[in-house]
């Protein structure tokens, strides 16, 4: 079958508003204990917008020695300082001016996020800023509550004694965080919110492609007030700064996402001083539609399940299992619905599907794309490149698929779903589950009786029904399988910044 034509013309960025000028002008370097500090590390990034290919800023790339800076500041914070004996409520207290000094910026932080990964701007001011400050009021209201439990022991000793025991949970220590490009500031905020709450202390390094967010972010967290140290942030490669921050010794946890490769280098690194490790890896999430449902209905949420953010989210519905009697009908409306999307650069307010991160990325797509039609896959829609500067990709629907195609078994991350027909929820689970990824699925249908049978039959961390990528800071949220382990937000994701200390005292 022949690809259907590029159907997407694009639009030119609009100029950014004064507030990037602004910043690059303060230059902002590493934050490490409180200070902006030029880096010991001699190697340059450049920061490119995806959508113009072109160069907005540059940053350095953190070496050992500015790792090892980094930890000792957060080190010393952790230990001593105001920090060290703050209670409670005066860091919920800080949490709290944090997100607000945030929604003060917000429209800034848009902007910033959007030139930075290319995401449309209208996206960036409903889910990625409002998601972002939600995430630290929610955890801010953690601080207070983190009790331990008393035990009613059996314990015995000489006659007359008796014990009290209870445990009391610590924050964990000195914590390094790695983060990828698909969400910078959220994913920032998301993994300082609890650091921040527990009294822990942070090493951020975000992603090579996507720092600038999360640099202003350090800039609002001085303002808010934290002590120096309490979060230090490196801009760095992955195998450079990354890597020396979990080979730190000094270093209590490491809390990552990305990648399922990177995801068990580090699991490996971080053995040698048996540090904690949370991981959230990658995804091949599927999203099963029932014989029940109206297909143009369905048609828009896994349209939407699968090229919100271009397609790079880690629980991006990026396999589509629809029941044989209404397969052809809804792959009709999710192309027609592929087709309708405007894409374009990010800071354009018309934009509904930016250009992807890099050039890495669309090249990885595209490879994809080609790996598909090689192994005999039919492209329903999209399958090319807009002829357009920028790291564009046309929305994709893949049909005639077969279970060990490329396509099928490996995460994308890009516009691009593959959709196969199915009878049962026997076959629909066992095909759904036929993959290392355990992250997230949907399911779509108003049956009770199917959806209650095959929720349980899943193997993932969260399964969405009649909706997808539903995520809040109070719902726990990660991965079976090689998605990761651990689970962020919620209580759990809070309990996973704590040590439990049992105290057994005879009295
Ligand atoms: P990556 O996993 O290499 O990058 C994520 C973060 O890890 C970045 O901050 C990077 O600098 C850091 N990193 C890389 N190598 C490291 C190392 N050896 N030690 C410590 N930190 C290291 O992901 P990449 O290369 O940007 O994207 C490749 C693929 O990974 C994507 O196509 C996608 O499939 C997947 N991915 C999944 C994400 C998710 O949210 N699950 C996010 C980003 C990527
Ligand atoms: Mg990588």
């Amino acid at each position: 079958m022949n690809a259907v034509p590029a159907t997407h013309t694009i639009a030119e960025q609009p100029a950014p508003s004064g507030a990037l000028a602004e910043f690059l002008e303060r230059k902002p370097r590493l934050l490490v204990g409180g200070e902006w500090i030029e880096a010991h590390g001699k190697g340059r990034i450049a920061v490119i917008d995806p959508a113009t290919e072109r160069q907005i800023a540059e940053v350095a790339d953190a070496d050992a020695e500015d790792v090892d800076r980094a930890v000792r500041a957060a080190r010393a914070a952790f230990e001593s300082g105001p920090w060290a004996v703050m209670l409670p409520d005066e860091r919920e207290r800080l949490m709290w001016r944090l997100a607000d000094l945030m929604e003060r910026h917000a429209e800034e932080l848009a902007e910033l996020e959007s030139l930075d990964n290319g995401k449309p701007i209208t996206m960036a001011r409903l889910i990625d800023v409002p998601g972002a400050i939600a995430h630290l009021r929610y955890m801010a209201g953690w601080a207070s509550k983190l009790d331990g439990s008393t035990f009613n022991t059996s314990l015995r000793a000489a006659p007359g004694t008796r014990f009290h025991t209870y445990t009391v949970r610590e924050p964990v220590g000195v914590v390094g965080q790695i983060i990828p490009w698909n969400f910078p500031l959220l994913m920032a905020t998301l993994k300082l919110a609890p650091v921040l709450a527990t009294g822990c202390t942070s090493v951020l390094k975000p992603a090579e492609q996507t720092p600038l967010s999360a640099l202003r972010l350090g800039e609002l967290i001085l303002e808010a007030g934290f002590p120096p140290g309490v979060v230090n942030i490196l801009t760095g490669l992955g195998e450079t700064t990354g890597a020396a921050l979990v080979a730190h010794p000094d270093v209590d946890k490491i809390a990552f996402t990305g990648s399922t490769e990177v995801g068990k280098l580090i699991n490996i690194a971080a053995t040698a001083t048996l540090k904690r490790v949370s991981l959230e890896l990658g995804g091949k999430s599927p999203v099963i539609v029932l014989p029940d449902v109206d297909p143009q209905t369905v048609a828009a949420g896994a349209s939407q399940a699968v090229f919100f953010n271009s397609g790079q989210v880690c629980v991006a519905g990026s396999r589509l299992f629809v029941q044989r009697r209404i397969f052809d009908k809804v792959i009709e409306g999710v192309s027609e619905a592929s087709r309708s999307i405007v894409v374009g650069p990010g800071l354009d307010e018309r934009t509904q599907m930016g250009p992807l991160v890099s050039q890495d990325q669309r090249d990885r797509v595209l490879g994809y794309l080609y790996f598909g039609r090689k192994q005999g896959a039919t492209i329903a829609a999209g399958g090319d490149a807009p002829a357009h500067k920028g790291y564009y990709v046309n929305p994709t629907v893949i049909v005639d698929v077969k279970p060990d195609m490329k396509i099928v078994r490996e995460e994308i991350f890009g516009p691009v779903v593959v959709a196969q027909r199915f009878d049962d929820l026997n076959e629909v689970a066992a095909w759904a589950n036929d993959t290392p990824y355990g992250l997230a699925a949907s399911i779509w249908s108003n049956d009770l009786r199917s959806v209650q049978r095959l929720v349980p039959k899943i193997k993932a961390g969260t399964v969405w029904v009649n909706c997808h990528a539903m995520i809040d800071a109070g719902m726990p949220f990660g991965g079976y399988k090689q998605s990761g382990f651990g689970r962020e937000q919620g209580r759990a994701g809070i309990e996973m910044y704590t040590e439990l200390k049992s105290v057994c005292m005879a009295i």
